[in-house]
C-alpha cells in the first residue's frame, strides 16, 4: 500500500471482510459494506443486484449513455464497481464492461456476481491501486460511469479520477460521474471520519476500529465537492456540460460556464452528476 494514504485503508479492510466470506451471498448477508449497510440472513446478492438492475437502464436513459442497437460493440468503465451492484447490467447492455476499484476483493466478488447475473465475458476488472490512476490506454472506451465513489476519495483523488476518466474516454464519449455536495451534518461529519482514518493507523486500536461498521463508514467520507470545484477546471474539455440534481436543490450553477440544469426525483438530495460529452 502506498505511504501516506489513509483515505485507502478503509476500503482495504471492507475488501479484506469480503474475501473472508465463503461467497457473495454471504458479503451481502453479513456485511452490507459496499453500498446499503442493511444485513440479515434473509438477504441475497439476487435481490442486491436487482436494485443495480433497477437503477441502471433509468441512468443509461436520461443521461442519453446509449446508442441504440449499437451497444454491444462500445465500452463502458465503471469507477469504483464495489461488488458489482450495477456492472451486471451495465454487462447486458455493452459489449466491454472494464469494472475499476480499488480493492482486489471486491473485483473478485464483482466477477463473481457478474458471472451469475450478468455477461462474463464482457467484463474485465481493473486494480486502482493508487486510488487515482485507471490502467488504461487513452480514447479506448465510450462511457465512464461512477456512483457513489468519487465522494469516497480523497479530494485530489477524486479530481485525478475525474482527469483519468477523461484520458481514457474517446473524443465524442461521454461521462456520467456522481458527486457529493455539503449538507447539515458534514461539518460534523467530515472532521470525525477524517480522525477515524488517522485512528485506524495507530497498533492495537487501528484493525479494532477498522472492523466497527459505524467507524468504517464515517472514515469512508473523504469529501465534498461542488459542481464549480469540478467542472470550472475542466469545462473546456467537455461539450454538452449537465449538472443533474435533486428537484429540491434548485439553486442556481454558479462558476460553471456554459452547463445546463437538470433535474431528476431519483437522484439523493446530496448528490449531483456531472454528464458531459467528452471533446
Ligand atoms: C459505496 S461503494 C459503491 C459501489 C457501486 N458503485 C454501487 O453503487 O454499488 C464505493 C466503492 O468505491 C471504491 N473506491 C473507493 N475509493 C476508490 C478509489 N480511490 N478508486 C477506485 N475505487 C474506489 C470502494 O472500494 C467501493 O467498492
Amino acid at each position: 500500500m502506498p505511504r501516506r494514504r489513509p483515505q485507502l485503508i478503509p476500503w482495504k479492510v471492507a475488501g479484506r471482510v469480503t474475501e473472508a466470506q465463503a461467497s457473495a451471498d454471504e458479503v451481502v448477508q453479513a456485511t452490507g459494506w459496499v453500498f446499503n449497510n442493511e444485513t440479515g440472513d434473509t438477504l441475497t446478492l439476487a435481490e442486491f443486484v436487482a436494485t443495480g438492475d433497477n437503477e441502471v437502464p433509468v441512468y443509461l436513459d436520461r443521461f442519453h449513455l446509449l446508442d441504440g442497437d449499437g451497444d454491444d460493440r462500445r465500452t463502458l468503465i465503471e469507477i469504483g464497481c464495489g461488488i458489482g451492484r450495477m456492472t451486471c447490467a451495465f454487462t447486458r447492455r455493452f459489449g466491454t464492461v472494464i469494472a475499476c476499484d480499488l480493492d482486489a476483493g471486491f473485483l473478485e466478488r464483482c466477477r463473481e456476481a457478474v458471472a451469475r447475473f450478468g455477461k462474463v465475458d464482457r467484463l474485465r476488472t481493473i486494480e486502482v491501486a493508487d486510488g487515482r490512476t485507471l490502467n488504461v490506454p487513452d480514447d479506448s472506451v465510450d462511457v465512464a460511469f461512477s456512483y457513489i465513489t468519487l465522494q469516497h476519495c480523497e479530494r485530489d483523488d477524486a479530481l485525478a479520477l475525474v482527469d483519468e476518466a477523461l484520458r481514457v474516454v474517446k473524443p465524442g464519449g461521454r461521462i456520467a460521474l456522481n458527486f457529493r455536495s455539503w449538507s447539515g451534518v458534514d461539518p460534523i461529519v467530515l472532521p470525525v471520519g477524517a480522525v477515524v482514518r488517522v485512528l485506524i493507523r495507530v497498533p492495537g486500536i487501528g484493525g479494532w476500529l477498522s472492523r466497527q461498521r459505524t467507524t468504517t463508514r464515517l472514515a469512508w467520507q473523504a469529501n465534498r465537492l461542488d459542481p464549480h470545484q469540478v467542472v470550472g477546471p475542466i469545462q473546456d474539455r467537455l461539450g454538452d456540460i449537465a449538472v443533474w440534481r435533486n428537484p429540491s436543490r434548485s439553486a442556481p450553477l454558479w462558476g460553471v460556464k456554459h452547463a445546463s440544469s437538470e433535474h431528476f426525483e431519483g437522484i439523493n438530495k446530496n448528490h449531483w452528476w456531472l454528464v458531459a460529452d467528452v471533446k
